[in-house]
């Protein structure tokens, strides 16, 4: 399989790691569409794209606490991409939410990074709208309008979810309305001041979309994800654990923080540090 795996030794070195993997991969998306600027001799960095942009690039970017800390990363240091060229993809949000809910994820996505970049552009989905399968097939339409996700940056749920694609997903699933596995609720019930007022529905993009993107960025932290990135790097795919799904895509890079990285076998492992990616 096609996978770059990339192992931090510290936190800080995580969030840097996952930065760089994100760079990378829409940089890649970029230049594949027309829509990479150039550098001066002396290093500088032009915002005139090489050529006419041919088209604008689709990145679906993750909510949780795992991608905070590359996009602190991606929002403060030099910016190296031409972000006005980006249109940003929600991946999930809970049913009955609206955007003014702390924990509405169009609403923490935009505060962590899409009103700190300048984006073409936020294919938004409305967890309030009155119809959520309507709204489901909407936000597909809208990423299909725009020609599939260029890039798809995932996160990782306890129970091997990506997006909220639950255990039992098929791999072809669509951008669909879905019911939460009891341990997605669990998991988010702090955040929610008890389980009870957990939502019970979400609108996620489906796997098979997710599948369909250029490059796949995975960022795993936390210890309780070292089953489904175990399983992920076995390489076969077990419906139970959805991120196991992407094992065969052909531009996969996993970063993994070091309190998941005990679930990786030492021959799989390659120092980061041996060929320091840089952000530029
Ligand atoms: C959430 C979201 C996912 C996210 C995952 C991991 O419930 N549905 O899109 O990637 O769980 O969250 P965290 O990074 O906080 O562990």
């Amino acid at each position: 399989m096609g996978l770059d795996l990339l192992v931090a030794s510290s936190g800080a070195e995580f969030e840097q790691l996952a930065a760089t993997a994100i760079v990378r991969a829409v940089r890649a998306a970029c230049t594949r569409a027309g829509a990479m600027p150039y550098t001066t001799e002396a290093g500088g960095v032009l915002t005139t794209p090489r050529t006419e942009c041919r088209r604008q690039v689709t990145v679906a970017l993750p909510t949780g606490s795992t991608p905070l800390g590359a996009y602190r990363v991606l929002t403060r240091g030099p910016q190296v991409l031409p972000w006005n060229q980006v249109i940003v993809v929600a991946l999930d949000e809970y049913v009955g939410l609206t955007q003014a809910d702390p924990n509405s994820f169009t609403r923490q996505l935009k505060l962590a990074i899409v009103d700190r970049l300048p984006f073409a552009g936020f294919l938004s989905i409305d967890g309030a709208a009155p119809d959520p399968a309507i709204e489901a097939a909407r936000h597909q339409s809208a990423i299909d309008a725009r020609g599939g996700l260029d890039v798809a940056v995932l996160g990782v749920g306890d129970n091997g979810h990506i997006a909220f694609n639950e255990p039992g997903s098929d791999i072809a699933s669509p951008t669909r309305v879905v019911e939460l596995d009891e341990r997605t609720r669990q998991a988010n019930a702090g955040r929610f001041r008890g389980i009870g007022n957990v939502p019970s529905r979400a609108i996620t993009v489906g796997i098979e979309p997710l599948l369909g993107a250029w490059q796949v960025v995975v960022l795993v932290a936390g210890a309780a994800k070292q089953p489904a990135l175990r399983a992920l790097l076995d390489g076969s795919h077990d419906q139970r654990l959805p991120v196991t799904a992407l094992g065969s895509h052909p531009h996969l890079t996993v970063v993994v923080a070091t309190d998941a990285s005990t679930a990786i076998p030492a021959t799989a492992c390659r120092d980061p540090l041996a060929n320091p990616p840089g952000l530029s």
